[in-house]
């Protein structure tokens, strides 16, 4: 593929620019220390968790299943679409972690031929005295019974009960006789603040998802779910800023190909067996903090309250669980904007419009795509002017959209409120929202004040807009119209929405008048907290950097501790809540799960913080994320009536995909998170939300030119793409480093390329909830020994990436998965296609600056010759690269609309198919594209060409065929389709 090496710009993405935005002195993009103004520094302290020990980590917490009595079924009733029965506990209350509930209403319905639903509920749900909750559907969709009137015959699912000894269930796929999920043994626990239910699982399970969750693409069998929407830079294995309860679980079985018998083969390691997959789908529509256990033998939930109201998905691919997912539950992924695939360079630490510029200009003078970080003085829709200028920002974006390249503030999730004593401080923003009802309250109806990085804030009320229609909504989208009247943004990056505060409670409501103040944490670069880290690795590649960034970090931490509080003398006593009947203890619920800042308060608005209506933080906190994206999602339709917003959101929950993307928040510049990125990319996937991509190069931390060489060729091959760092690391444009730049290029190169495929893939997943980033085991599902894979992925149906992954390696290895049944990959580089054994762990030659790339035989992929911005390769002649199968056919498709309306006028779709030695193309639809057809590679033409021909008429020339690398290469067809080359349908033939 040989392509121009200069490259396009997507968007300019901003971050808060500087953290001393208020101080007198501002800082630059470079730093390695920043000054900071002497404002009032919130103590540490007023962040600070009680005293608290998770549950799982107790050994004499109450055990629920020895506690509790279960419950009996009773009164059960067969309805037009499944069943009803009411259940009673089967015994005395236990009250364990809350109040039992003694009586329960279980519904049971066939939903879909592929979906099973069901619920359990307290029988007196409406009552005024109830102490429970049941999420509303305004909030979080509700999967409905489909209009098919047969769907309790033709389900593959099969619910089946019992009360022995207390009421259980069992979801049986019929087809293959498979126990799905199996309550049998362990007792339902309905309290108020605590339900808790389990189910068996076989041996060496494979379950995906569960997330927000830094962990590998397989969950394993002794993983702690928690579910508690966190403000906290990626820790391994703790619950993070998303929450998404739904599973994918596979299971591998060896066929008999005589009798047909299915054998459950849990440690299959052969990729030539004969194994079959099925694979469903659960979901928990649940919103509460929650914790799910994965055991060796079971699974088991817990939750903080709210209902069961679970969803089983037959599948019996990954791709038909995740589609209905995604259809019945939670929506289709929202198009994106064509621009949004390219590149975007942001940075906390872009201090100003001419620093913004000068980065501009660095990737123009290294031919690299890049975006822009702005800052906007930390209090929202509201502009620097010494800094951040809207006059000179209206020329700077003026000249940044005539070069076709884009503009993507942040905008944080809280309000700032201004000092009371202080006239120069007016912020009308909080004063419109406060006269709107838009922000969230205490329970005494005075404002909730927490703190982010302006100082004190106040929080959106989403739940009060959407559940008693307070303003919002309304207000919000004002905020957004008036303000893109000064800064004409082109999308939105949604910030700290877990929702973050920086001290517990309502920590500002008598000390405004102290703002601005400062966080009580160091902000990076500030005295204490100087980065001093880097990638593994840099102590042998840069030893003496290694070595004095060692003893910078040893003084640091030396200071610290000679500052720091001496320990507590005296034994922790742990913070326990006993149950009291019919109230809810929502600060300290007695389960505690394992959040990862401890206390529910810490870091977050508190859950007693309460909503317009007077509803309560506590069972909503997990949906603030994802509501904030919905009011932006529908101001920025105000903003730019008939455009597709693009967002990109921290805080998400299922359905956010609708509306958003995200972005995998604060990882650390280490090979451990580059790696990481592939499991989060993949579960975001299964999660409907395929506009992902990480902080490339790394946020936290020093990176290096290494991992930064490989990191971004890696995410060159993600959906969202982004370079993102924290303020005061080192610099990491990829134009740092030549050997970056040059890597860059070259990654970039290819994705430019691919822009029309990858446009294609993305329509697919937006029109039929099929994926972009694919695990190998979802694309090859019949290959147990794939279950496991997360280091090479599929972008697609017909590109894998083999990325390498670790530090000063040369190659890497990587599978051809089905080899073994005929199954051909050509190395995108040589064309040619590799040879490899089924299963085989093929080393493969990566350089520094090589990512292999894989198209698989069968394909055919529609591209473009890449230009310096995506406005501009859209703008150039078309090329297609088909890639045969054994069998010598190949096929594809090509989706164009205009790159923006979220109504098109008008399409074209455009089928590829090759077959014989032939390859037709047959468009339909009226989009107007008269672009030309510039180039078709064809890989695998196994025998020599003597003639091609173009809708039967002879090219003498501009052809070449490769007979060792098996490649028909034509070029110089823009004569012949000067009038755009899918006007008319044609077909090439060659022998
Ligand atoms: C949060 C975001 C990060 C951003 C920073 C400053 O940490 O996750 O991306 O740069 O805030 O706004």
């Amino acid at each position: 593929m040989a392509g121009r090496a200069a490259l396009a710009l997507g968007a300019f993405c901003v971050s808060i620019a500087s953290v001393c935005a208020q101080s007198s002195t501002s800082s630059s993009a470079t730093d390695s220390t920043t000054s900071y103004r002497a404002i009032f520094t919130v103590p540490a302290e007023a962040d600070a968790s009680v005293p608290l020990i998770p549950n799982i980590y107790d050994s004499n917490a109450t055990n629920a299943q020895d506690a509790c009595p279960g419950y009996t079924a009773s009164n059960v009733q067969r309805t037009a679409y499944g069943l009803t029965a009411s259940l009673s506990l089967a015994g005395p209350a236990c009250n364990a972690y809350g109040t039992d509930i003694d009586s329960l209403n279980l519904t049971v319905e066939y939903q879909s031929e592929d979906r099973l639903h069901v619920e359990i509920v307290p029988t007196y749900v409406g009552e005024s005295n109830s102490s429970w909750y049941i999420l509303p559907d305004a909030l979080v969709q509700k999967p409905t019974i489909d209009a098919d009137a047969n769907i309790t015959l033709d389900s593959d699912l099969n619910f089946v009960w019992s009360n022995d000894p207390t009421f259980s269930f069992q979801i049986i796929r019929q087809s293959t006789g498979d126990v799905l999920f199996d309550t049998t043994g362990a007792k339902l626990v309905f309290e108020n603040q605590f339900i808790e239910f389990s189910s068996a699982l076989p041996e060496n399970y494979n379950l995906y998802g569960l997330g927000e969750v830094i962990h590998g693409l397989r969950m394993g069998n002794n993983l702690t779910r928690t579910f508690w929407a966190a403000d906290v830079g990626d820790p391994i294995d703790y619950n993070i800023y998303g929450d998404h309860s739904f599973y994918l679980d596979t299971r591998y079985y060896e066929k008999n190909e005589t009798t047909g018998n299915l054998t459950y083969a849990p440690n299959a390691t052969d990729a030539t067996g004969s194994y079959v997959s099925y694979s469903h789908g659960v979901y928990m529509r649940n919103s509460h903090g929650q914790e799910v256990l994965m055991r060796p033998s079971n699974i088991t939930w817990r939750t903080l309250g709210g209902s069961i109201d679970l969803y089983f998905y037959a599948g019996p691919t990954q791709d038909k669980v995740t589609k209905a997912y995604q259809n019945s539950a939670i929506g289709l992924p929202a198009m994106q904007q064509y621009f949004t695939f390219g590149y975007h360079q942001c940075r906390w630490g872009y201090s100003n419009w001419t620093v913004v510029q000068q980065v501009v200009d660095e990737f123009k003078n290294f031919g690299i795509p890049t975006d822009i970080d702005y800052m906007n003085q930390y209090r929202d829709f509201d502009n620097d002017q010494g800094r951040f200028g809207y006059v000179e920002g209206a020329q700077f974006l003026s000249q940044l959209h005539q070069n076709g390249q884009h503009y993507i503030p942040i905008v944080d999730s809280a309000i700032y409120v201004p000092n009371p004593e202080n006239a120069s401080d007016a912020y009308p923003i909080f004063n419109r929202g406060n006269d709107s009802d838009a922000f969230m309250l205490n329970p005494d109806g005075s404002l909730y004040i927490g703190e982010v990085w302006p100082g004190y804030t106040v929080f959106p009320d989403w739940i009060g807009a959407v559940l008693n229609g307070t303003g919002a909504f309304d207000w919000w989208s004002n905020e957004m119209v008036t303000w893109h009247q000064n800064v004409s943004f082109d999308g939105i990056w949604i910030d700290m929405s877990e929702v973050s505060s920086f001290c517990v409670g309502s920590c500002g409501s008598n000390n405004l008048t102290l703002n601005p103040v400062h966080p009580g944490f160091g902000l990076p670069g500030e005295p204490g907290n100087v980065i001093y880290g880097y990638p593994e690795g840099f102590n042998v590649t840069n030893a003496t950097e290694y070595a004095s960034a060692q003893a910078g970090s040893s003084s640091q931490a030396s200071a610290a501790s000679a500052t720091a509080a001496p320990p507590p003398t005296t034994s922790t006593t742990y913070l326990r809540t006993t149950p009291t009947p019919g109230v809810r203890a929502i600060e300290y619920p007695p389960y505690v799960i394992n959040n990862v800042q401890g206390a529910l308060d810490v870091h977050a608005v508190s859950p007693n913080a309460t909503h317009h209506g007077g509803t309560q933080e506590y069972d909503y906190h997990n949906l603030f994320g994802t509501q904030i994206l919905n009011a932006t999602y529908h101001a920025l339709l105000n903003v730019f009536p008939g455009k597709r917003p693009f967002i990109i959101g921290r805080s998400t929950f299922a359905g956010s995909g609708k509306w958003s993307g995200h972005w995998g928040g604060d990882n650390t510049s280490l090979w451990a998170y580059m790696y990481f990125s592939i499991s989060q990319a993949l579960s975001f996937s299964l999660f409907g939300i395929p506009m992902f991509g990480v902080d490339t190069c790394g946020f936290n931390g020093n990176t290096d030119e290494e991992l930064c060489n490989r990191w971004m060729q890696l995410s060159a091959f993600f959906p969202f793409y982004r370079n993102h760092n924290t303020l005061s690391a080192i610099s990491q444009e990829p134009y740092r480093w030549a050997s970056v730049a040059e890597a860059t290029k070259t990654a970039m190169n290819i994705r430019y390329s691919l822009l029309p495929y990858i446009y294609t893939t993305f329509y697919l997943a937006h029109s039929t909830g099929s994926t972009v980033m694919r695990a190998l085991s979802w694309e090859f599902p019949n290959d147990p020994t794939l279950a496991a894979v997360d280091t090479q992925f599929m972008f697609g149906d017909s590109l894998m990436i083999t990325p390498v992954l670790a530090q000063g390696a040369t190659s890497v290895g990587g599978v051809f998965p089905g080899v073994g049944s005929g199954e051909i990959w050509y190395d995108w580089y040589s064309q040619t296609a590799v040879s490899a054994g089924p299963g085989e762990n093929i080393t493969i030659d990566a350089p520094l600056g090589h990512i292999p790339v894989y198209v698989r035989g069968g394909s055919v992929l529609p591209t473009q010759e890449p230009g310096y911005t995506t406005r501009d390769s859209r703008a150039n002649p078309w090329g297609l690269i088909a890639a045969t199968n054994m069998e010598g056919s190949a096929s594809g498709q090509l989706y164009i609309d205009d790159g923006e309306s979220v109504v098109q006028n008008a399409t074209l779709w455009v089928e590829f198919s090759l077959t014989n030695s032939a390859l037709y193309a047959s468009a339909r639809g009226l989009y107007n594209d008269t672009k030309p057809l510039a180039n078709i590679t064809i890989l695998g033409v196994p025998s020599n060409v003597t003639s091609v021909t173009l809708n039967g008429a002879t090219l003498s020339s501009g052809w070449t065929y490769n007979s060792t690398s098996k490649v028909l290469d034509i070029k110089g067809l823009t004569n012949s389709t000067s009038a755009g080359a899918w006007v008319s349908d044609w077909v090439l033939k060659w022998m």
